[in-house]
């Protein structure tokens, strides 16, 4: 392994630098790290990808920026100047295809390249997704240790979330499993610009793109989810309580989704249901309703003599809550609280420092089970 990691950014979007609504920004995680250079940053529109490298390279970590190229494309950057991983934020639709330009994941397998990848896998066609998921099974790194991926389900790293887990283990222990898990996930509209997300032929659709966050940790707190079980619904865009009345505008000044085909603008309600392979009950409900740019997310689960209810596990403010043999604990913890976002880099760079696959807690071929289910609800919730 050399000294300094060479890391490339595919996307130069809000995910790997910072913007938006919320949190993320991997690349200032990957400032914090230690021994690690950004090598490239690929974006078709390289404008955007020249201003985030000039930003980076006057900020408070230059150094790792030195050597760094920018290029329009991931193809040419792996035949020019093979990085050892890259990080990837693409639009899904531009991502997770065994074919073409969306092939990202499959040639940088071939490369012995390893890879953070943001959510969701793809847009849509969950058996492309499998197909590739076995095609990186199989890839090796250079010198034929293991092929390190990891997707961006960094809420797998929060320490809230560990707090929870560890408690349903506890409780299950003692005979007594998680029974029930209810999410609920309400996203503020009225400020989303990104293209993608108003499309389902580029997102998939909200559940896809956004609530997967929510399903994938139902999987991780709960097991796995029976495929045939899931049963959902929606509230459409042209459904008479569809209408947005504070839809934002874009830079033509149309609102987001006055120019997408009818059929597909996306849900503004999901409502889904399942059993889970342990007989438990799930249940989620999405919507994009809400006003201003905060978001209203919290997820439950209740077993025999247990109720959690998780808070806003995207912010500062995230709280859990733990009612036990009939008693109900102060919220846990007030402070201290750790960066999922930093974690999940940290963990991805020991685990390829170190050859360890198991550091990572969502790789590729577990995210690929997550988006079988969203992919599921979606197409229940259209019938
Ligand atoms: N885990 C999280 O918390 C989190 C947060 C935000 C976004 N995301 C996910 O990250 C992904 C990217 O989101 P974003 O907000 O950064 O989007 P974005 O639109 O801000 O950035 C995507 C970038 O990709 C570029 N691009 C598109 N097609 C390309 C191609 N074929 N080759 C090279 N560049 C191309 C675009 O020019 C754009 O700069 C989405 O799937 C989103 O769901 C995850």
């Amino acid at each position: 392994m050399p000294q300094k990691l060479r890391i490339a950014f595919i996307g130069a979007g809000f995910v790997n630098f910072g913007g938006g609504e919320g949190p993320w920004d991997h690349a200032s995680r990957l400032e914090r790290l230690n021994d690690v250079l950004v090598s490239a940053i690929c974006d078709a529109d390289q404008e955007k990808a020249r201003s985030q490298l000039y930003r980076r390279q006057h900020g408070a970590n230059p150094d790792i920026y030195s050597g760094c190229r920018v290029l329009g494309s991931w193809r040419e950057m792996l035949a020019s100047d093979r990085p050892d991983a890259v990080i990837i934020g693409l639009p899904p639709v531009a991502h997770g295809r065994m074919i073409g330009e969306a092939a990202v994941e499959l040639e940088c397998a071939r490369a012995g390249v390893h890879m953070l990848i943001e959510k969701p896998l793809a847009s849509g066609d969950p058996g492309e997704v499998r197909e590739l998921a076995a095609a990186l099974t199989e890839a090796k790194a250079p010198g034929g240790g293991p092929l390190i991926t990891s997707v961006g389900y960094m809420l797998r790293y929060h320490d809230m979330v560990d707090h929870l887990r560890d408690r349903l283990i506890e409780s299950e222990k003692q005979g007594r499993p998680p029974c029930v898990f209810l999410g609920r996930y309400a996203a503020a509209y009225q400020y989303i610009l990104s293209p993608a997300f108003w499309d389902r032929r580029l997102s998939g659709g909200p559940i896809i793109e956004q609530a997967t966050h929510f399903v994938d940790l139902a999987r991780y707190l709960l097991g796995e989810i029976d495929l045939e079980s899931v049963v959902a619904s929606q509230i459409s865009a042209g459904d008479t309580l569809g209408n947005l009345s504070a839809m934002p505008r874009g830079r033509s000044g149309r609102g987001m989704d006055e120019d997408v085909p009818s059929d597909q603008r996306i849900a503004r309600v999901t409502l889904a249901q399942w059993r889970f392979t342990s007989g438990a009950l799930g249940c989620l409900a999405h919507s994009a309703l809400l006003h201003g740019k905060t978001y209203d997310t919290e997820l439950e689960v209740l077993a025999d003599g247990l109720h959690a209810v998780l808070t806003d596990p995207y912010s500062d403010a995230c709280q859990l809550q733990i009612r036990s043999g009939g008693f109900r604990s102060a919220p846990v913890p007030a402070d201290g609280m750790n960066d999922p976002y930093l974690a999940e880099m940290e963990a991805f760079i020991s685990a390829i420092r170190e050859g360890r696959p198991e550091l990572v807690r969502s790789p590729y071929q577990d995210a690929a089970k997550t988006f079988e289910v969203t992919c599921r609800i979606t197409a229940a919730a259209m019938r």
